[in-house]
């Protein structure tokens, strides 16, 4: 994983409760762990019923992949019909770190962790908690042992990045690991290398470009478009979305909803650059929150922000755009997805 990220303070987890952890995964039961990227809700990836478990919990359509996250001594092969040298690469410059790759399943795996689709999703998290109950699970079975999790949230709501994020979506019916707050804070990079190119499939902490460097070649994105361009816009879809209104746009295109807010004494909330903000930042009904201008630090409070608004009583979260660079792809990509969820409310 790139040298920017510091490793998390993480609150100890014991010897004991990662084997707790184990058992309940061996059980076929569910297990909430902390990644560097956001919680995941994990269950045995080889067995279909504890995969359904998730769908379940989740209220998840079945025919949505999961990712199969694998241990520090964890095995790609297993997992696959073939591993091209392009997933190679990748895999020695990023895991353990916040990339998935996309590849043919092997035919042994079961299809219930790919949505019935012919290829599997693999990560290998480099958070120690994930390592550690990962490895852990490994050594239970041998050593080939894979844990399904998507992200542990109830489906198209906003990813956890801590532990309480995943107590406030699943009460105390999910077991969960408490491994401090995630360091990137949004889903990890997808590259989808079971097509013969690769493509970006979800932008993420592991940017464009670095995976251009490695492969020597950009991946694509879905219209084609080589994905170290600037993003072409048109192609989100809602997702990730927090329960109270988003909009997302140019700080002039805000005004006139920070005037209509002012004038109809509705509390509203504005995340934008303080140069742009102005007077706003100081105004009584606007819940100012001055947008990180680094993206990594932006994508790392994000979440843990919309979900702190959901909680704040504000009518609209007020989003100013980004820039439309490849640094800012994976932010754009979440707010994008955020304010697709409500473009009908415009
Ligand atoms: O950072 C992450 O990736 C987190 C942590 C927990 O590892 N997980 C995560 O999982 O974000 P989830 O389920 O919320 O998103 C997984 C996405 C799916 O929605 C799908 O887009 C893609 O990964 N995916 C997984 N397996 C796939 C496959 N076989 N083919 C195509 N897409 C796949
Ligand atoms: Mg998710």
């Amino acid at each position: 994983m790139s040298s920017s990220l510091i490793p998390p303070a993480a609150p100890a987890v014991t010897e004991a409760q990662i084997q707790q952890a184990v058992a309940l995964l061996d059980a076929g039961e569910l297990v909430a762990f902390p990644t560097e990227t956001v919680y995941g809700l994990g269950a045995d990836a080889e067995n279909p019923q504890a995969v359904a478990r998730i769908y379940a919990a989740k209220g998840r359509p079945a025919n949505h992949p999961v990712i199969v996250h694998l241990g520090p001594g964890g095995d790609p092969h297993y997992w696959v019909r073939e591993l091209p040298a392009d997933a190679q690469k990748l895999i020695d410059a990023f895991w353990p770190g916040p990339l998935t790759l996309i590849l043919k399943r092997a035919a042994h795996i079961p299809p219930a962790v790919s949505g019935g689709q012919d290829s599997v999703g693999l990560r290998s998290p480099s958070h120690p908690i994930a390592q550690a109950l990962l490895g852990a699970f490994d050594a239970r079975r041998g050593g080939r042992a894979g844990v399904a999790a998507p992200s542990a949230n109830r489906f198209g709501h906003v990813s956890p990045t801590t532990a309480q994020h995943v107590r406030d979506e699943f009460g105390d019916t999910v077991h969960v690991l408490d491994g401090g707050a995630s360091e990137v804070g949004i889903e990890s990079t997808i590259v989808d290398l079971s097509r013969g190119f690769p493509a970006l499939l979800r932008p993420g902490h592991v940017t464009p470009l670095e995976i251009a460097e490695v492969l020597g070649v950009a991946p694509r994105l879905p219209d084609g478009s080589d994905a170290t361009a600037p993003r072409a816009s048109g192609t989100l879809k809602a997702h990730y979305a927090p329960r109270t209104p988003l909009a997302l746009l140019p700080f002039a295109s805000l005004e006139p909803l920070l005037v209509g807010a002012r004038e109809g004494g509705m509390r509203v909330a504005l995340i934008a650059r303080r140069s742009s903000a102005g007077d706003w930042a100081q105004t009584p009904n606007v819940n100012f929150i001055a947008a990180p201008d680094d993206p990594r630090r932006y994508a790392r409070e994000l979440y843990g922000l919309l979900r702190t608004l959901d909680g704040a009583r504000v009518a609209r979260i007020l989003v100013e755009q980004l820039p439309d660079t490849p640094e800012w792809i994976a932010v754009n990509d979440r707010l994008g997805r955020a304010a697709a969820a409500f473009e009908s409310h415009e």
